[in-house]
């Protein structure tokens, strides 16, 4: 098992290894006295890990209760929010109480925003069942629920008081969904760590505990040095500005990942388009997404993404903050003013699709 510490302004640690889940109660008990636990999940996860959860903390003296929501993006809602609050007050849970987010990012930031109202704030484990839970939303604090205008326009920090990664779980994950997290650890090595850049080409099942502790040592390190997003983890956001908007134009039918592997290599397009990266960069980041199976064209225009992208919350007045890489290992914030996002945009999609094309024809 890995451990990996989070030193932000609430200490904690990241447990991964295989096998973890059947152990939650002996880890949880590490950091709090048996108390009462109310279980967040979804109707996927429940049958395949919360009795094995459910088992292991009331072997160690905890009395679990749950709240199941319905597996997908709809479910991160402030109806369920407002549903998971009134189950917290009937359930009595006081500020010694907690709250367990089991499975992917939906529950877990829908527990965590939970966590951080309820009682203005009570502490929450996360376990992650998916992998890109795993390197992304359950670690760093980031909790939220979408509103009819938007993805996760309502939350708060609120970090989690230990993060227990049983890296089993992905085993149960179909392809596509593993595929999302292969998106954001790809985004990982393209931020800071080329060899982990690399490993991401090739077949790397062996390597998943350590994958998965590489890309949670860089996000708490992220984190550390900036934990409510005021500059260094916007880096955080390399590929999400074109992302969300593709996921939006989609009505969310693109996953996060996918959308977040079409928004990187579009990034990284335009980056080579403004002059800012080394040359060949993007053509690297487009093969290995290729590589991974994850998809690099928009099936959106330009013109429909710089709309969504201009409603989004990482805009801030008139500008919006583009992470674009210089190579492989090393990206920068560009400021962008909101009459250039459409250029930006099209540069990228169009190098894309240059390159997926060029790809088809072998002539790449
Ligand atoms: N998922 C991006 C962040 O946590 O900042």
């Amino acid at each position: 098992m890995k451990k990996i510490r989070v030193d932000a302004s609430v200490k904690y640690d990241v447990l991964i290894g295989k096998g973890l889940l059947e152990k939650s109660g002996d880890f949880i008990s590490g950091i709090t006295e048996p108390c009462s636990a109310v279980i967040i999940t979804d109707d996927i996860v429940s049958p395949l890990y919360a009795d094995k959860v459910k088992k292991s903390l009331e072997k160690s003296g905890f009395e679990c209760d749950f709240f199941v929501i319905p597996n997908g993006e709809s479910s991160k809602s402030l109806e369920n929010f407002e549903k998971a609050l009134e189950l917290l007050a009937e359930k009595k849970l006081t500020s010694s109480d907690i709250i367990v987010a089991l499975g992917g990012g939906v529950p877990g930031d829908l527990a965590g925003f939970a966590a951080a109202s309820y009682l203005r704030g009570i502490r929450f484990v996360q376990i992650p069942t998916t992998f890109l839970a795993a390197v992304d939303s359950s670690v760093g604090g980031k909790t939220a629920v979408n509103l009819k205008a938007g993805k996760n326009l309502a939350g708060a920090f609120h970090q989690p008081s230990l993060v227990i990664c049983d890296t089993d779980a992905f085993l149960s994950l179909p392809k596509d969904v593993f595929a999302d997290g292969v998106a954001e650890t790809v985004k990982y090595g393209v931020l800071t760590d080329s060899a982990l850049f690399d490993k991401m080409g090739t077949d790397f099942s062996e390597d998943i505990e350590e994958i998965v502790a590489r890309c949670v040592q860089i996000k708490a390190e992220i984190v550390e040095a900036d934990e409510f997003d005021k500059g260094k983890r916007m880096l955080l956001n390399f590929g999400h500005t074109i992302g969300h908007a593709v996921e939006k134009c989609s009505e969310f039918k693109i996953t996060h990942g996918h959308a977040v592997a079409m928004g990187m290599a579009a990034a990284a397009f335009a980056a080579e388009k403004e002059g800012i990266s080394e040359k060949g960069t993007a053509d690297k980041i487009a093969d290995t997404l290729l590589k991974c199976g994850l998809p690099i064209a928009s099936p959106f225009k330009a013109e429909e993404l710089a709309a969504a992208a201009l409603s989004d919350k990482k805009r801030r007045g008139d500008t919006i903050t583009f992470v674009m890489p210089q190579r492989i290992g090393k990206c920068l914030l560009k400021k962008v003013s909101v009459c250039d996002i459409e250029k930006i945009i099209s540069e990228g999609i169009e190098g894309a699709d240059m390159y997926k094309a060029q790809k088809t024809f072998g002539q790449r």
